[in-house]
């Protein structure tokens, strides 16, 4: 009976209101990997159905919004008024183990944190903010912008390049002249290896040595958090995220000369995070989160790109020939890849096309119009990207097929700019992060490339499959493949002018 009176008498009733999706989630089962499986589910099949209109579902007593109609989607990203960000970082920030009797020295008003906010912003700015959540945000921007990023990637391709170059990787060799190893391990060895001691420099690793492969199974599972799955189903991405936090915290704890190598991001938010008060886990969770948005999408893009690639043996020859000028007199010229191999980029926007399916999240402050339909306030507005990036409209029948060539055929680069195509989020939350992430994914791909003649050997005489990705979970970022889906590949060092240097931005 409440049933029909909830999905069917009171919508007839009131027709702006948005339509909730006949689908009920019991309380008492709240935790049961069954419910985040229908989500999951409930969603993806909107997706096929391409239905824009918004639509709800209730959640354990909070209604949730979607939004599928690129312009609705837009207008959202534009809306700061009745529409927060910030409320929803509150929510994530606790989920991640900042305590939640620590949160109000988050938001506390601090004059105490003037002198580093002078670091950061401009004058007027600073009369405005001085918060240790707005410090956070102004000082990940700074360190971020044009002149302060490479200080960041001059790092990462340092590791890179001794991570990843032959004397390194030689070490598996048990097969003759080549190594065999999975993607993962290679990107765990190189690529996670780069982002953690970008952020915490090399003595990062002396308090947890596996540092990388712990980031790696963190950042798989980030929905147990966000979605409080129970330890006792998670216990191995339980286990990885007390080891990062402990880590972070140790490091924390330690002299600054000791520190020295960190960014400037993390020293002044460790000095922040004291001034304001903060107890050492708390600092480490919301430390965590900063790190966390460094890793995990780039991690997981590579991931999927290299896959892609090492899958078409077409593909691979052209990219191989297109990469080839960024190596000259030793030197590897990250720039070049970014601006002049433009196969290589629609690869990789198709990569986000496809695996970033997770959703921009707001909380409704207040009363908020899209058309004549009307959002309550107290519940959640969710932007499924899923949805955007597989509108047939915009995509084609092809949709759900990775077509490498889809956006270089694009005229004047129309799909990238357009209001169905949001990897990076938009408006006042556009990824600060989204160049510098171009680069590292693009150029950790062409490093590789260009190093190894790289192939995928046959298992028990057998042609490795593509990985799928794991679509029955809810997905915080880019997807995931499913387990097991880690393709084995042999790498060959080519016979090239090895590698002197790498130019990491300019
Ligand atoms: C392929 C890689 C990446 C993807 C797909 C990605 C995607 C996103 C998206 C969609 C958002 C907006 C979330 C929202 O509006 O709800 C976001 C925010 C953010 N990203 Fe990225 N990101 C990537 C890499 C990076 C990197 C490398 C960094 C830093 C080094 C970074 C730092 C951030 C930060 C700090 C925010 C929060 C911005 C704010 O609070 O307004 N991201 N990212």
């Amino acid at each position: 009976m409440w049933r029909i009176w909830r999905f069917t008498i009171s919508p007839y009733l009131h027709p702006r209101r948005v339509k909730e999706l006949p689908y009920w989630i019991p309380y008492a089962a709240s935790y049961a990997l069954s419910i985040l499986e229908t989500l999951a589910l409930t969603c993806n099949s909107r997706i096929r159905n391409g239905s824009q209109e918004p639509f709800a579902v209730s959640v354990l007593g909070t209604k949730l919004y979607f939004l599928t109609n690129p312009a609705d989607v837009s207008e959202s990203f534009r809306n700061v008024t009745t529409l927060s960000w910030e409320k929803y970082l509150d929510v994530l920030l606790v989920s991640f183990g900042v305590k939640k009797n620590a949160m109000p020295l988050l938001h506390k008003d601090n004059q105490s944190l003037d002198r580093l906010f002078s670091t950061v912003t401009n004058t007027n700015n600073r009369a405005r903010k001085r918060k240790l959540l707005d410090f956070a945000d102004l000082a990940y921007r700074r360190q971020l912008a044009v002149d302060k990023v490479d200080e960041l990637s001059s790092v990462f391709f340092r590791t890179l390049h001794e991570t990843a170059s032959w004397p390194q990787l030689a070490y598996k060799t048990t097969y003759g002249s080549h190594s065999r190893l999975t993607v993962r391990d290679l990107l765990d060895r190189t690529l996670a290896r780069g982002i953690a001691k970008m952020f915490f420099g090399e003595v990062i690793f002396d308090l947890e040595p596996e540092m990388a492969r712990h980031t790696l199974g963190f950042a798989d599972g980030l929905w147990c958090l966000i979605y409080r799955y129970p330890r006792f189903l998670a216990k191995d991405f339980y286990n990885s995220y007390e080891r990062i936090l402990n880590a972070i915290e140790h490091f924390t704890a330690l002299d600054p000369a000791e520190t020295s190598q960190a960014s400037f991001l993390i020293r002044n938010m460790i000095e922040a995070q004291k001034l304001a008060g903060l107890d050492a886990r708390s600092a480490a969770a919301l430390t965590s989160v900063l790190y966390e948005a460094a890793f995990a999408n780039v991690h997981a893009t590579a991931f999927w790109l290299l896959s892609y690639i090492l899958f078409d043996n077409n593909l691979r020859s052209a990219l191989c020939a297109e990469i080839l000028p960024a190596f000259k007199d030793g030197q590897f010229d990250t720039t070049y890849i970014v601006q002049n191999c433009p196969l290589l980029e629609s690869c990789f926007r198709e990569v986000c096309r496809l695996h970033i399916v997770s959703y921009s999240v707001r909380l409704i402050e207040a009363q908020t119009k899209f058309g004549d339909k009307v959002l309550e306030p107290g519940n959640m507005l969710l932007v499924p990207f899923g949805q955007l990036h597989h509108d047939e409209n915009v995509w084609g029948s092809d949709h759900a097929k990775f077509s490498p060539t889809r956006f270089l055929h694009s005229k004047g680069n129309s799909l990238a700019s357009n209001q169905s195509y949001r990897p990076f989020g938009g408006g006042a939350n556009l990824c600060p992060g989204k160049a510098f992430a171009n680069r590292q994914v693009l150029s950790f791909t062409a490093y590789i490339l260009y190093s190894y003649e790289v192939s995928v050997p046959l298992v028990d005489g057998k042609a490795q499959r593509m990985p799928l990705i794991q679509d029955n979970i809810p997905t915080f970022g880019t997807s995931v493949p499913q387990p097991g889906m880690d393709p084995l590949i042999d790498l060959t060092p080519r016979i090239i002018e090895p590698i002197q240097s790498i130019k990491s931005w300019s």
